[in-house]
């Protein structure tokens, strides 16, 4: 094993702190945190506290932390989808390595300036798509390869949202508004645009998408819904976007059920019933589903033609109650079919009884992205000290294929499904 590693972390948000901060403290023998960039002097502090941070290596930004000169080995940039190009670029110019939230940019000037940059800089950029490192797609990913499928024809994939993580992220919270944050397609199917690539071994060549803000809208608000859940709702009971629901008693969701992490934790720091109702009585995720600033679709389907002529197709929709993600894959010589919330797959190659593989238990953190986060730090860490290499990992090269097809998607279904060729976005 190299020798240890030094990070930086800018924005200790709830990625920054819960997933690869929290990460890095269980794998201190191989990385340690030595300056944090967070603006919010609560995060800062718990971040600094956590990581054993000097006061004087605690910026309240990134921009006062990278105008110091290069502390560390490589930076994580883990602040909102619009500053991540800005962050990335001035830390690769200082010096640093970086592991890089997703989305990359949403504009398409900005991700091939990234690209530029990190080839002028010769700087080592790895994404955080980090569904390539769980057991559910790395196994699916082996068994392609293994050719006992035969070649991929095929793939059907549903990124199931689900309905209270729409409300949560894509209509009160800051996802809900493409202008500030990215088309829906790229902030939340980034991950399944890069699995798809990924999983076929092949680029996109074009794609055609539809989709639309079917339901989150103020026509079809239920009789009697008031502008805040709080103030009176009479719908309340029905509802099921009920932020009392949500936050507070929905068994999978509520601090009452003792659900303490996301997305409670999103409210306010160490959530109780009583910290979590004044966030709701005047905050964003208090308002009621029918009657915010919203307007990122909630469902959207992708087709896209790749270029060693399979043909695959991404449904996203809010409207699952389940979460994770469902597939299908269909092989010349057998299919697989898998269901990432059960952690299950079944594989029948033609004519032979069906092979079940169940993954329960493989993810040491399901709760992670079902091992994701976990994996992809392990294989950064790798990757930084050398004994992982470049085909086998998120780098931002083959990271950028998963946007252009995002993007693409996003001007296809703007146009109305018309086809949108990606080589012209490569250059
Ligand atoms: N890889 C994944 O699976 C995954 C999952 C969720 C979110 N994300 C992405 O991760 C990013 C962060 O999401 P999050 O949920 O942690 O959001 P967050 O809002 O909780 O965290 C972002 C943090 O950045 C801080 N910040 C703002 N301006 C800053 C600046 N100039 N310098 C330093 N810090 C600054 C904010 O105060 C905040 O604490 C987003 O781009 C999001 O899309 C990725």
């Amino acid at each position: 094993m190299g020798e240890k590693l030094k990070a930086v972390i800018l924005g200790m948000g709830s990625r920054g702190k819960n997933a690869y901060g929290a990460e890095f403290l269980t794998l201190k023998d191989r990385v340690e945190v030595v300056a944090i960039a967070e603006p919010d002097e609560e995060r800062r502090r718990i971040g600094g506290d956590a990581h054993g941070v000097p006061a004087d290596k605690r910026f309240s930004s990134a921009e006062e932390l990278l105008a110091c000169p290069k502390m560390a080995d490589f930076a994580c940039v883990c602040t909102q989808d619009r500053q991540h190009a800005g962050h990335a670029v001035a830390a690769m110019k200082r010096g640093y390595d970086i592991l890089l939230e997703k989305p990359v940019s949403p504009i398409l000037s900005e991700l091939q300036n990234i690209v530029r940059v990190a080839n002028e800089e010769g700087r080592r950029v790895v994404v955080c798509h980090v569904l390539r490192y769980t057991p559910f797609f790395g196994t699916i990913k082996k068994e392609i390869d293994s050719g006992r499928l035969g070649r991929i024809v095929n793939i059907q994939a549903i990124e199931n949202v689900r309905y209270f993580h729409q409300a949560h992220s894509y209509v009160r919270e800051n996802w809900r508004r493409e202008e500030e944050t990215s088309p829906m397609i790229l902030a939340k199917c980034c991950h399944d645009l890069d699995y798809l690539i990924w999983l076929c071994g092949s680029r996109c060549e074009r794609v055609s998408s539809f989709g639309s803000l079917f339901y989150f809208r103020p026509e079809n608000a239920p009789e009697g819904a008031a502008m805040r859940c709080l103030d009176g709702c009479l719908a309340k009971e029905t509802c099921p976007y009920d932020a009392e629901k949500i936050y507070l008693t929905n068994k999978d969701t509520g601090v009452l059920q003792g659900n303490t992490g996301w997305p409670a934790d999103v409210l306010c720091e160490n959530p109780t019933e009583e910290k979590i109702r004044e966030a709701l009585k005047k905050g964003p995720y208090g308002r009621c589903v029918f009657h915010c600033d919203n307007d990122v679709v909630d469902n959207q389907i992708v087709n896209l033609q790749m270029e060693n002529g399979a043909a695959l197709t991404l449904t996203m929709s809010a409207f699952t109650s389940g979460g994770g993600r469902t597939i299908k894959v269909m092989g010349t010589l057998g299919d697989l079919w898998g269901d990432m919330d059960q952690n299950i797959l079944r594989i029948t190659e033609y004519g032979k009884e069906p092979r079940v593989i169940d993954l329960a238990g493989q993810a040491e953190d399901s709760d992670g992205h079902g091992g994701g986060d976990r994996g992809l730090v392990l294989a950064f860490l790798d990757y930084m000290q050398g004994l992982k290499k470049d085909g086998t990992i998120s780098t931002l090269e083959t990271s950028i294929e998963s946007h252009l097809a995002a993007l693409a998607a996003e001007t296809s279904r703007l146009r109305n499904g018309e086809p949108v060729e990606i080589a012209p976005m490569r250059s």
